[in-house]
C-alpha cells in the first residue's frame, strides 16, 4: 500500500549538525576567524528556535571534535570562551524553552571551569521535556566505540557477559548516544562531504544533507532547505522503496 503523504512528510525525529566553515565565513569577510565563531553562536541559537518550532526532539550539535584541539592555542581558546559564554548566557533562556542539555564526548581533563558548567547545564535541565539538546563537545565517535568496546571486554572479563552474547544492541547501548535515537538526518555545512569522526555508529541509516551555505549563514531558511531535501529522499533501510510491487 502507497504511504499517505502524512508518513512521507514526516518531521527528521533527531537532526545532528556539523556546524562547519566558521573560518571560511570569516575569511570571505576579511575578519579573524573569531569573528566567525562568534557568529556561529548566533546560528546555533536559530538551530535551536528552528527545531522547536518545526517540531524536531532531537538536535545534536557537533560543537568541538577530539581532532580539534590539533588548532592553534589562541582559536582554542576562543572555542573554549565561546562555549562558556553560550552556557552563561543562554543556560536560564533554554531551561525557559524546556530544552534539555545533553552533553557527549570526553569531560575528563577539560581546561578550566568548563566541565563543571557543562554538568549545571545537564543538572538545571534534566527534568524539562522539551527539546532534546545533545552537544558533542570534545568529541570523537572512534573514542565512543573504543569506550564501549573497553567496557564490553570488562563485562566479559568479570563473566557478566559472554562474548556471543555481544550484538549491535548491545553495543549501541553502550555508546554515549545511547538513549537517543539514531539521527534521521546528519546535516554539514560548508559544502564538505565527510563526517569528521561524527556519530559514525549512529549514522549507519542516516540521510546527508550537505549544505554550500558556511554554518555562520544557517537560518531557518536553510534548515527548511534541508527538511526539504530530507523529504524527497526515500529510506529504504535495505529493503524496497516504499509502494514498490512486489
Ligand atoms: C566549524 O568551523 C567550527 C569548529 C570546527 C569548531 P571551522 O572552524 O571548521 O571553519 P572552517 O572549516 O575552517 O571554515
Ligand atoms: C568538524 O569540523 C568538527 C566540528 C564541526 C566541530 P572540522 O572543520 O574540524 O572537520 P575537518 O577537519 O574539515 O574534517
Ligand atoms: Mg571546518
Amino acid at each position: 500500500m502507497p504511504p499517505s503523504s502524512f508518513e512521507v512528510q514526516k518531521t527528521p525525529q533527531h537532526v545532528a549538525i556539523i556546524m562547519d566553515g566558521n573560518g571560511r565565513w570569516a575569511a570571505q569577510r576579511g575578519l579573524m576567524r573569531a569573528a566567525g565563531h562568534r557568529k556561529g553562536v548566533e546560528a546555533v541559537r536559530e538551530a535551536i528556535r528552528s527545531s522547536i518550532e518545526i517540531g524536531i526532539e532531537y538536535l545534536t550539535i557537533f560543537s568541538f571534535s577530539s581532532e580539534n584541539w590539533s588548532r592553534p592555542k589562541s582559536e582554542i581558546s576562543d572555542l573554549m570562551g565561546l562555549l562558556k559564554l553560550f552556557i552563561r548566557k543562554d543556560l536560564a533562556d533554554l531551561h525557559r524553552e524546556n530544552v534539555r542539555v545533553n552533553i557527549i564526548g570526553e569531560r575528563s581533563d577539560l581546561p578550566g571551569d568548563i566541565g563543571p558548567l557543562l554538568e549545571e547545564a545537564e543538572i538545571l535541565t534534566a527534568n524539562n521535556s522539551g527539546l532534546e539538546l545533545i552537544i558533542a563537545f570534545n568529541y570523537g565517535a572512534r573514542n565512543d566505540i573504543a569506550q564501549a568496546v573497553r567496557s564490553l571486554a570488562n563485562d566479559v572479563k568479570c563473566g557478566k557477559i559472554d562474548p556471543s552474547d555481544i550484538d549491535c544492541e548491545m553495543i549501541g547501548a553502550n555508546l554515549e548516544t545511547a538513549k537517543f535515537p539514531d539521527p534521521d538526518m546528519i546535516i554539514r555545512t560548508s559544502g564538505e562531504m565527510r563526517l569528521s569522526n561524527f556519530l559514525l555508529w549512529e549514522a549507519a541509516y542516516s540521510e546527508f544533507v550537505f549544505l554550500d551555505c558556511h554554518w555562520p549563514d544557517f537560518n531557518r531558511e536553510e534548515f527548511s532547505k534541508a527538511i526539504s531535501i530530507y523529504h524527497s529522499r526515500d529510506r529504504r533501510y535495505g529493503g524496497l522503496a516504499q509502494g514498490t510491487a512486489s
